[in-house]
């Protein structure tokens, strides 16, 4: 089909900008940084590594957390690494919490506590690949550096109409967001894109009425663009299984242990579980309980992890002794949220008592 559209430019999108930009708590907003006002590279690095993990309402409260206990790059880079990985608990991909603290080290000893200003200098920082790069350049120091995530894949996707599926497809639309992205307003312009994919551009039923780019979009000129960006098809994730026990004693507390330092949740805190096992004989029972108690089924909880969804069935048991276990802790059921207990432990510990984290509730919308 042949459509004839303007060609896209920046202009429209900023103006939409300066009167629809959502107000974040790291932001500054486009008046302020029109007289010169940047933000502060700490906040913009620390908002961009959490929003890589889930959605913005989740990240203002653990953004809002981390700001209150450590203020600065540097007091985060003295903080002990399990302080930091149980405040990070519950945003899910614990590596990242690791690297967030070696950056804010980094940046600390190497840099005088100051980030660099430079895509390429942040790059080098540990834990900071080419999205958090160009966006912490863009936003916090005004680089013309092309900033891409889902969002802004939606909206240029659709914008050029381009049909070669992601992710190969990921390096052409890096190329049409550079050509865009204008050497004057570089940040609002990163943060521009991002809002409009978030609040016009959407997956489902986007708003093409309010769109600053809609005498320019190829994608609703051609009047399909929903069936933008284009995916390559999804190949199932193979499905693993086990079993986690949660115990109790009369004291109220419960039994809980420090997964090994390495792989997958390496270094968090667990209640027992057997091994994680795809195998249809794998280890998924009674076998792997920390010590003999009456334990009953309490249900399963199902998870999904990047490679795999885990099915665990949960077992709990009520103990009198205070002496079981050696390789773990007791802890106060009142004192959970203390703990570096990722979400599928949070979920474990849910299904055997369901009031467990009554006080806070919202761990598992958190990491949808
Ligand atoms: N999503 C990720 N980073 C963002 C930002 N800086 N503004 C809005 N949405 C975002």
């Amino acid at each position: 089909m042949t459509t004839t559209t303007a060609s896209p430019t920046a202009a429209p999108l900023l103006a939409w900008y300066d009167r629809h930009h959502r107000d974040l708590p790291w932001r500054i907003s486009p008046p302020m940084a029109a007289r010169g006002i940047r933000p502060d590279p700490y906040h913009i690095w620390l908002s961009e590594v959490m929003l890589q993990q889930t959605t913005v309402p989740a990240v203002k409260a653990y953004f809002a957390k981390f700001l209150a206990r450590w203020p600065t790059v540097g007091d985060l880079a003295a903080a002990p690494t399990d302080d930091v990985m149980a405040a990070w608990a519950g945003l899910g991909y614990y590596a990242r919490a690791r690297n967030l603290k070696k950056c804010a080290e980094a940046v600390a000893s190497e840099h005088g506590g100051r980030f660099p200003d430079t895509e390429e200098g942040l790059r080098a920082l540990p834990g900071i690949g080419d999205y958090t790069a160009a966006a912490v350049a863009a936003i916090a120091f005004n680089r013309q550096a092309a900033v891409m995530d889902g969002n802004v894949e939606r909206v240029i996707s659709r914008l050029y109409a381009i049909s070669a599926p992601l992710p190969a497809a990921k390096p052409l639309m890096k190329q049409k967001v550079a050509l865009l992205t204008p050497a004057d307003r570089p940040g609002d312009f990163a943060q521009a894109m991002m809002d409009l994919g978030a609040t016009i551009c959407t997956p489902k039923r986007p708003a093409c009425a309010l769109c600053p780019f809609n005498d320019a979009c190829e994608a609703l000129a051609a009047h399909d663009p929903e069936q933008f960006p284009v995916k390559a098809a999804k190949k199932e994730k193979p499905v693993r299984q086990g079993a986690a026990f949660v115990a109790v004693n009369r004291d109220g507390e419960i039994y809980l242990r420090r997964r090994v330092a390495s792989g997958l949740l390496g270094g968090m805190t667990e209640v027992p579980t057997t091994g994680w096992t795809a195998r249809i004989d794998g280890e998924t029972g009674m076998d792997a309980a920390p010590f003999p108690a009456d334990w009953q089924m309490a249900g399963t909880v199902t998870h999904v992890f990047t490679h795999f969804e885990l099915r665990l069935s949960i077992y709990r048991a009520r103990v009198t002794s205070t002496g079981d276990g050696n390789d773990g802790w007791w802890e106060p059921v009142t004192n959970l949220e203390a703990q570096a207990l990722p979400t599928v432990m949070k979920k474990a510990i849910a299904q055997a008592i369901p009031n467990a984290f009554a006080k806070t509730g919202a761990f598992i919308e958190a990491s949808a």
